[in-house]
């Protein structure tokens, strides 16, 4: 029988969202945790009852994991953010009237609402339906999984690819298919690899070492020190989405060819934003050659395996691993999170190859969100916030403290209407916490406007550390790169973006003119 929530309902106000049972006024919540406390008829209101003292207390401890983590202010608080397809890069929140303008989304070009992406999702949804059926070795293969593994394949110009159903579960499967099979195998893992990553590497079982990130000098020094005839694999991503920062492909290829290792990538955070046909990092490192033909012998060549997913730069959702023929029918053939699973439905996988056609055909986007890239930082950084330089498309804007992130992030979503992820401890070093700003192609130059004002009016309220502060490192404690110089020339090149240095954009080799010494609110 439907079954209505009796002493619990909930009223929401201005600035909180108060909880009420049995007509007293419980909790004050802020509105970031809405989602967690709207009302739901489904929703069990009951507490699961207590075992008895001598039995362990389920319950008790997992209030205590959650209380540990809301005291070292690692908890994450879920915002109900429901982006608009046709108004992208706005989302409503808890009231669809609203209108917040989303700067952390991984849909960096918009394709989640691209025009054909969805009309191709239409088509196939109608007629193969919303599921598919079971895994890929019962009903779940079909022709859209061959086509878009094909089209992957091309992408990388590898012989094969497997589509599997996160980029989370990709970097998973065939790291632990790749360290279990390969006997002796050692891993060699970039110090600021992503999770799945290391998950993948913990359960292959095989040895690691860490290497610093970027830092080629401990990387060869790990290389060094393991037997010639040992199986090796470089873990490595080309754009690491926290801080910006680029890998050394080319270099780190070299001293994989020295001491012969393979070279796994992954190229997740730049699917879709570089390279002439949006294949990643390794294809821009040849834009012009890519750009007119097929060339053999490129960065992208020398790369063994790369690892991608759908769900950013082509607006999907899935993940993948492309390769040698001998090496995608390896994972294929024993990967138990690729064989146990049901597979993406049909329109999903269809979606994602539609995402792909079209970003190989359309440069346009990926172009238009380095220029935005480019104008948002040069911006922030005459103003003297705290943006950590790199060569990429993300924008780290440094707080570095916890609650203080915590709470910029609430006033620009409550009071500004902009959507900004506060990046906390441990997806960061404590010290580090940051406002990860990620541009995208839609963004105008009034959202862009709003964003700098706003940043700007909330920094000098909360007086936060500004740019300056940052670079004179006052307790010389965080270790960060803040000389634009030194971190390099931007992936994408002026003339490729067809700007003019010294116009509007940001160009790491004319900096210093930029950096003022501009206190905040002064
Ligand atoms: C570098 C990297 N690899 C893999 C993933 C996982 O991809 P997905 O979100 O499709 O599971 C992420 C997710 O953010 C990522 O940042």
């Amino acid at each position: 029988m439907f079954r209505l929530p009796t002493a619990h309902s909930t009223l929401r106000r201005a600035q909180c969202h108060t909880v009420i049972k049995a007509g007293k006024v419980v909790s004050t919540l802020p509105r970031r945790c809405l989602a967690t406390v709207t009302h739901d008829p489904f929703r069990p209101v009951s507490r699961p009852s207590s075992r008895g003292p001598q039995w362990f207390p389920y319950e008790e401890h997992y209030e205590s994991v959650i209380t540990r983590k809301k005291t070292d202010k690692s908890y994450r608080w879920f915002r109900n953010v429901n982006r608009l397809a046709q108004e992208f890069p706005y989302a409503h929140s808890a009231d669809e009237q609203s209108r917040v303008d989303v700067w952390c989304t991984n849909d960096y070009l918009g394709m989640g609402g691209n025009p054909e992406v969805i009309q191709t999702m239409h088509a196939v949804l109608d007629k193969y339906g919303a599921c598919s059926g079971g895994s890929r070795n019962i009903s779940g293969h079909n022709k859209h999984a061959i086509a878009l593994e094909d089209t992957l394949a091309q992408l990388h110009n590898k012989e094969a690819s497997l589509y599997l159903n996160s980029g989370y579960t990709a970097n998973d499967c065939a790291l632990t298919v790749l360290g279990s099979q390969l006997p002796g195998c050692v891993f060699l893992s970039d110090a600021s690899n992503h999770a799945s990553i290391i998950e993948g590497i913990r359960h292959s079982g095989a040895s690691k070492k860490i290497w610093g990130h970027n830092d080629l000098e401990d990387l060869e020094n790990k290389l060094k020190s393991i037997p010639k005839d040992t199986p090796k694999i470089i873990v490595f991503e080309s754009v690491y989405s926290m801080c910006g920062t680029v890998s050394p492909i080319e270099k780190i290829c070299d001293l994989a060819d020295k001491y012969g290792a393979i070279t796994y990538i992954d190229e997740v955070h730049a699917l879709g934003l570089y390279g002439p046909h949006g294949a990643g990092v390794a294809e821009h490192l040849d834009y012009e050659a890519h750009r007119t033909e097929r060339p053999q012998g490129t960065v992208m060549d020398r790369i063994d395996i790369f690892a991608g997913a759908l769900g950013k730069g082509f607006g999907t959702m899935g993940g993948y691993v492309a390769g040698s023929a001998a090496l995608i029918d390896m994972i294929r053939s024993v990967s138990s999170g690729f064989i146990f699973t049901t597979a993406q439905p049909p329109p999903i996988m269809a979606g994602a190859k539609a995402a792909i056609d079209f970003q190989r055909r359309n440069p346009q986007s990926r172009m238009e969100l380095q220029r935005n890239v480019r104008a948002v930082k040069k911006a922030f950084r005459e103003h003297g916030l705290p943006v950590l330089p790199n060569q990429s498309h993300i924008v780290p804007l440094m707080v570095g403290d916890s609650a203080k992130c915590q709470q910029v992030a609430d006033i620009l979503f409550d009071e500004y209407q902009i959507y900004a992820q506060p990046i906390n401890n441990p997806s960061v070093p404590r010290g580090q916490e940051r406002l990860r700003i990620s541009p995208t192609a839609s963004h105008t130059p009034a959202q862009q406007q709003h964003l700098l004002s706003s940043v700007v009016e909330v920094w000098g309220r909360l007086g936060l550390p500004t740019l300056r502060d940052w670079e004179r490192d006052v307790d010389g404690k965080v270790k960060l790169d803040w000389d634009p110089a030194r971190v390099g020339s931007p992936v994408w090149s002026n003339k490729q973006l067809d700007v003019a240095p010294r116009e509007l954009l940001f160009d790491p080799s004319t900096s210093s003119v930029t950096l003022e010494d501009t206190r905040l609110g002064q």
